[in-house]
């Protein structure tokens, strides 16, 4: 079989473990409550939940259909549909790129609090006498910031390299369950901390006054809309890939709407357990991507504390460091899939090992200024780049992309890439290859379900959306 040549998933990897456990990731944990905390709580919410319904399931849909019906990756299936539609599947190969890089620092980071925790298990400080400080000792801490950034990548490229993914898959399978109920148990005993009411205020009571100013409904829109992208592994050619290697027996409809399902569960039980800790703890909801790892430190060191703080730490870093790394291998895999298939294409004997390899060089490489620029906080070794636009932190203001590196990345994947991704997939769908998706789904005797609710999103309502994110995202380079 082709797949096992390429030495991808196999078929052995369960499609709906591997769909969740690429799905269920630092975007859930970490990247949700940050955005949800600086875009407004609740008007972000009520927003993503709209998109997830929208661009989520209907845009997953059709990439589970695109895949499954031409049984190729991103880069192939686009250019089955036509060699003119190719240069899309190039761009959901850019995106993974860049997003790796910066995916990569963030793992490290988990990995040096998960290293931290276990130390002081055993006695020693594990938080260079910081304590719930750390977070910002750490930053600044180009060696340690660099050091679990490459760990990361190393453990990323191995099992790339290896192909052990049948193992992981059997690992995330206890993984995500843990993870559910690691996040429940922080969820109660964060619930129990007094002032912990703000923070569900500020995530459930209803406040429309960000949508009286256009201005900043725009905003949230285009950074809710990202991160259904980043979320749900959108745009980047994972969900065709996966449904290539999805048997024709299997309904597409069900597997578009359970993964973002629990998908989204994840993301509001993270959103749970970081913004009422942020509200007992006195941590600033706004303060953008350091948002899980300071109000965290705070629950396991001053509000758990002692040997139970320990320990609780430990299991959480170490359950969302298995849950970075299921998300983490997906990316890799996809930027060096694309390398075999070509490889193979041209009736080369492929090389994954070295594939894999010069992938991670090339990740350590533009990650560094990610891992170094103190996520913006000013004056690090790497300038950020409002510090190089000659911005200060109050005059740099929402922008949200240029406030440090990662924001950087974030913006050219979430902000550009994947919004033109999914707004050209989505014409295809719904104008130039109108039964495409129908057709797919029925294949397997299953009836097509909401005909007119699909074909009414990728017509309209998905281009009409991925238009105002890509507008918002031009205006707000000069704002
Ligand atoms: N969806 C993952 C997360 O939320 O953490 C990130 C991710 C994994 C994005 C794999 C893209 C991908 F291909």
């Amino acid at each position: 079989m082709e797949t096992s040549k390429r030495g991808q998933w196999g078929s052995s990897f369960g499609f709906l473990m591997a769909a969740i456990g690429s799905a269920i990731g630092l975007g859930n944990l970490w990247a949700f409550p940050y955005k949800m905390g600086k875009t407004g709580g609740f008007a972000f919410l009520v927003l993503y939940l709209i998109l997830v319904a929208l661009v989520g399931v209907v845009g997953m849909l059709g990439e589970f259909a695109l895949g499954r019906k031409t049984g190729k990756g991103a880069g192939g299936a686009y250019a089955a549909l036509g060699k003119k539609y190719s240069f899309i599947g190039w761009m959901a190969v850019i995106s993974p790129f860049l997003i790796l890089s910066f995916y990569a620092v963030l793992g490290g980071m988990v990995l040096r609090y998960c290293l931290g925790f276990l130390v002081q298990i055993f006695g020693a400080d594990g938080f260079a006498g910081q304590g719930s400080g750390f977070f910002g000792w750490l930053l600044y801490s180009g060696q340690s910031m660099i050091l679990f950034f490459a760990l990361f990548l190393v453990c990323t490229m191995a099992i790339v390299m290896g192909g052990v993914q049948g193992g992981i898959e059997k690992f995330s399978k206890a993984v995500m369950p843990a993870l559910g109920v690691i996040l429940i148990g922080i969820i109660i005993f964060v619930a129990m901390q007094p002032g912990a009411l703000e923070g569900y205020k500020f995530m459930f009571k209803p406040d429309m006054s960000l949508f009286s100013s256009p201005g900043s409904f725009f905003d949230v829109l285009k950074t809710a809309s990202g991160q259904v992208f980043f979320s749900l592994s959108m745009a980047m050619g994972i969900n065709i890939t996966f449904g290539s290697y999805l048997d024709k027996q299997k309904s597409l409809q069900k597997n578009a709407v359970i993964v973002p399902l629990f998908d989204t569960i994840f993301a509001v039980l993270a959103g749970m357990m970081i913004l009422p800790a942020c509200a007992a703890f006195h941590v600033d909801y706004a303060q953008g991507p350091g948002l899980l790892f300071a109000s965290m430190q705070k629950v396991f060191l001053d509000g758990m504390g002692g040997q139970a703080g320990n320990i609780i730490g430990f299991l959480f870093y170490f359950l969302v460091f298995i849950a970075a790394v299921t998300s983490s291998i997906a990316l890799m895999e996809v930027l060096t899939s694309a390398v075999v298939d070509r490889q193979l294409d041209k009736g080369k004997e492929p090389n994954r090992k070295k594939t894999a390899l010069l992938f991670a060089v090339l990740q350590f490489l533009i990650g560094i200024p990610v891992a170094l620029d103190a996520l913006g906080s000013g004056g690090a070794v790497v300038k950020a780049p409002y510090e190089l636009l000659g911005l200060t932190t109050e005059s740099a203001g929402f922008a949200m992309w240029n406030d440090c590196w990662l924001d950087f990345y974030d913006m050219l994947t979430e902000g550009i890439m994947m919004p033109l991704g999914a707004l050209l997939m989505s014409l295809l769908m719904g104008w130039v290859f109108p039964n495409l998706v129908k057709d797919e789904c029925e294949q397997s005797g299953h009836q097509f379900k909401g005909a007119g609710y699909f074909k009414f999103c990728f017509r309209f309502v998905i281009p009409i959306i991925m238009v105002i994110v890509l507008i918002t995202q031009i205006q707000s380079f000069f704002l």
